[in-house]
């Protein structure tokens, strides 16, 4: 049976009704620790004691709420130490119950949840509402509490959207069986119902399809990128098992996620054709790796009768594995040279009656939609199959902004907001330097908070189209799980919320119930982003000392009456009641700082330690550096072999940088230390306009510039740089003597493309 979530919006709900009915608007923070909020909680009179005395119940022979109890008992055990057992049948005489019962006039995923001094219960018409129910429920107790006290309420709830959705990339980088379940089971806690996992792209194939072992025997394999002077990188690689798949999409199914997996085609396909080369479109089906590059390529399947063959006998497994109505086929950034090219391409264009390359792309697509609609699913695509005649029952996914939504709403097709950058969570969260890996541009937790899904542009029935939500997790930069991690929490949380709460939310109502979040993701061993309450700090030089700027607090306006950093300057743990930062300090080199972010006096950031010496004002990082331009700005580390903890802050398309406000009156000394690193982008066209070929000798150079980059340069020789594949302190050289302030411009003049040259840091002082 396919466990079908109806994607279908419904008409009013019962739910609905009698919220509406009663009129309820409560203060957010009625909500407790409960995230995403509630749509409605009403208050009642005294507390509900959760200890070892208490039993939970269900109705016999409902195996549904049998799983949503059970769930709910195994999360109080491994969050709160409580062990309740789960009974069947009614409740036995005075005995503190939860019971968990059916009705009938809920819809979809909607409970009630009745908390009184003796009994709590859990009601709904489904086996997602009581699973939802139970999720509420085990957010009502703060973690770590041993039990504790649930104040008498009733919430009635239901989401706003029914896709809430998460990508994962599984090709860039590749995670394992048991990081996919963690994902899908922190997933469940949000209520966050749909993941959509990226499992073919042009870096890997991961998804083992029997009739086709290359795919993964070759297709799954790349040799990483790397720079001169780096042992040679081993291959890199993984794929998952079919046994495996349907052990995860089983795990899902018991926690209400629905996995629709994504076979990229026409593009994104170079994985497949480095196995296959015959379903390609470049006449003589050269040998392709499986790349090491990120970007658009240009490798696109061929439109030949043997290729829909493959593409089909591919999807029938796929169907196999995956019981969603939906499936993925990808259809994004295909780029048509190929098939303008290939004279085989061109002939069955003609042979087709077709004219042009976009025509063609839109054959391909109705050829596997239809195909899909044949075995009674639906196809969803990247936003470019929004052409004249997408069939009505495929689903746009709409990643360049919303318009594409738009106009499959208005058009009558069904449509997922998935909008780059406002849902792309490869962008990094914050300017701190402990953030990982990623575009440089800051998506925050706030950014993705503040997304609103709704289109007053479109009418109600319209609206109806647009199915919810989803945001992405592309793994470029992502090397590790750990990282993945960090960059979906806490804004997975933020896009929950957005998701299934009602839309008037609170931002600083979010902020207070985040540490309870964060609480959930220690007990589960998640490594979320602490960015949001993160301390920052800034130095600069003032006379003999150094005057230390700590800050974050812009972010918390407003989220509790005691938020603030506290810190410590005798190498203890801040605490609550340690000092509070309120101005800039002044301190002499030596001293130890280490501060945090508390709301009241729940400590809701890592702590930050510094120690200050000589180097402190006059040393910035990439990061404190400014880019001279963001045309493709990244956070990079090398591509083999472990990266540094402050990854490089560098723009691709010109690795350049500003040292704002140099102090040169004294001739001061300048230092820096440089990487080297792969030049892996498929940047297409724009590839023409990095400016490169500008070395004076082989190695190239690193020019320092004096108020603005067209000045005459001071060179740096990049040599003793070159043959080393870590970082690498050039040279300390001297600075003139200038009066004043000025900023000074830092670049590269490097003969080729690849490498490309990073700065990690630079250092202008005595
Ligand atoms: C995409 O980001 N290419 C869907």
């Amino acid at each position: 049976m396919r466990y079908g979530l109806s994607l279908v919006r419904q008409p009013r709900t019962a739910v609905q009704t009698a919220v509406l009915a009663l009129g309820l608007v409560l203060p957010f923070a009625a909500h407790g620790g409960v995230i995403p909020a509630p749509a409605q909680v009403n208050p009642g009179s005294g507390v509900f004691r959760v200890d070892a005395a208490v039993a939970l119940r269900v109705p016999p022979s409902d195996r549904d709420a049998g799983a949503a109890a059970h769930y709910l008992a195994n999360l109080w055990t491994h969050t709160n130490r409580l062990t309740l057992p789960v009974r069947v049948g009614p409740a036995e005489g005075t005995t503190p119950t939860i019971e968990f019962k059916r009705r009938s006039d809920f819809g979809g995923e909607a409970y009630e949840i009745e908390v009184t001094p003796r009994r709590i219960t859990v009601s709904a018409t489904t086996a997602a509402g009581l699973f939802y129910g139970a999720v509420t429920l085990w957010q009502l107790l703060p973690v770590g509490s041993d039990g504790g006290k649930i104040a008498a309420q009733t919430i009635i709830d239901e989401p706003r959207y029914p896709w809430r959705g998460l990508m994962l990339d599984s090709s860039r980088h590749f995670q394992s069986p048991a990081f996919v379940r963690s994902m899908i089971d922190w997933m469940a806690w949000h209520k966050l119902n749909v993941l959509h996992w990226h499992l073919t792209d042009d870096q890997g194939w991961r998804l083992e399809i029997r009739r086709y072992p290359k795919l993964t025997s070759v297709g799954a394999w790349r040799i990483p990128a790397s720079v001169p002077g780096s042992p040679s990188p081993k291959p890199y690689g993984g794929f998952y098992t079919q046994q495996q798949v349907r052990d995860i999409v089983a795990f899902a199914s018991a926690r209400h996620v629905q996995i629709i997996p994504e076979i990229e085609m026409p593009g994104h396909a170079q994985a497949a054709l480095a196995a296959y080369p015959d379903l390609g479109s470049i006449d003589s089906h050269p040998s392709l790796p499986v790349s090491a590059k990120w970007g658009v390529h240009s490798h696109l399947f061929n439109l030949e009768p043997g290729t829909f063959e493959f593409l089909q006998n591919v999807l029938d497994e796929v169907l196999q594995l995956f019981p969603s109505p939906y499936m993925h086929i990808g259809g994004d950034e295909a780029v048509k040279d190929e098939w303008k090219t290939s004279t085989v391409v061109q002939a069955r264009a003609r042979q087709l009656g077709i004219s042009n390359a976009n025509a063609l792309q839109i054959y391909f697509s109705q050829k596997i939609s239809g195909y899909l609609s044949s075995k009674g699913r639906r196809a969803v695509g990247w936003d470019e199959i929004m052409q004249p005649g997408l069939a009505a029952d495929s689903v746009v996914m709409s990643w360049h902004g919303a318009s594409a939504a738009h106009a499959a709403a208005i058009k009558g097709n069904d449509a997922v907001l998935a909008p780059d950058p406002q849902l792309y969570l490869d962008h990094r969260q914050s300017p701190l330097p402990n953030e990982p890996p990623g575009r440089i541009a800051i998506l925050s937790l706030q950014d993705v908070y503040e997304f609103e899904p709704h289109d007053a542009g479109l009418s109600d029935a319209q609206q109806r189209h647009i199915l919810g939500l989803q945001a992405e997790l592309w793994t470029e930069h992502m090397q590790t799980e750990q990282r993945v991690d960090w960059m979906a929490l806490p804004r997975a949380a933020a896009l929950a919320e957005v998701g299934w709460s009602p839309q008037q939310r609170s931002w600083p109502d979010f902020l207070e119930r985040l540490g309870a979040m964060f609480a959930r993701y220690r007990a589960f061993g998640l490594n979320y982003a602490d960015s949001v309450f993160g301390v920052e700090p800034g130095y600069t030089l003032d006379g003999g000392a150094i005057r230390v700027t700590l800050s974050n607090l812009p972010e918390l306006t407003g989220a509790a009456p005691d938020a603030g950093i506290r810190y410590t300057l005798n190498g203890g743990e801040p605490k609550a009641g340690s000092l509070r930062y309120s101005q800039p300090l002044e301190l002499p080199a030596g001293t130890q700082i280490r501060a945090a972010t508390f709301l009241g006096a729940e400590q809701v950031s890592r702590v930050f330690t510094t120690h200050l010496d000589s180097h402190t004002a006059a040393r910035r990082t990439s990061h404190q550096l400014e880019l001279c331009s963001n045309g493709v700005g990244l956070l990079l580390e090398p591509s083999a072999g472990a990266g540094p903890d402050a990854p490089f802050a560098v723009d691709v398309m010109n690795p350049c940088w500003i040292y704002r406000g140099a102090d040169l009156t004294g001739g001061p000394r300048f230092t820096a230390a440089v990487t080297p690193l792969p030049f892996n982008y498929e940047l297409g066209a724009d590839a023409a306009k990095i400016h490169v070929g500008d070395a004076r000798s082989p190695e190239g150079e690193l020019e320092i510039h004096i108020d603005g980059c067209e000045t005459p340069p001071i060179i740096l020789p990049l040599a003793p740089a070159a043959m080393h594949a870590g970082v690498t302190i050039l040279p300390a050289h001297r600075l003139p003597v200038l009066a004043g302030r000025h900023d000074i411009c830092l670049r590269f003049a490097r003969p080729r493309l690849d490498p490309l040259w990073a700065l990690d840091w630079a250092e202008i002082g005595k």
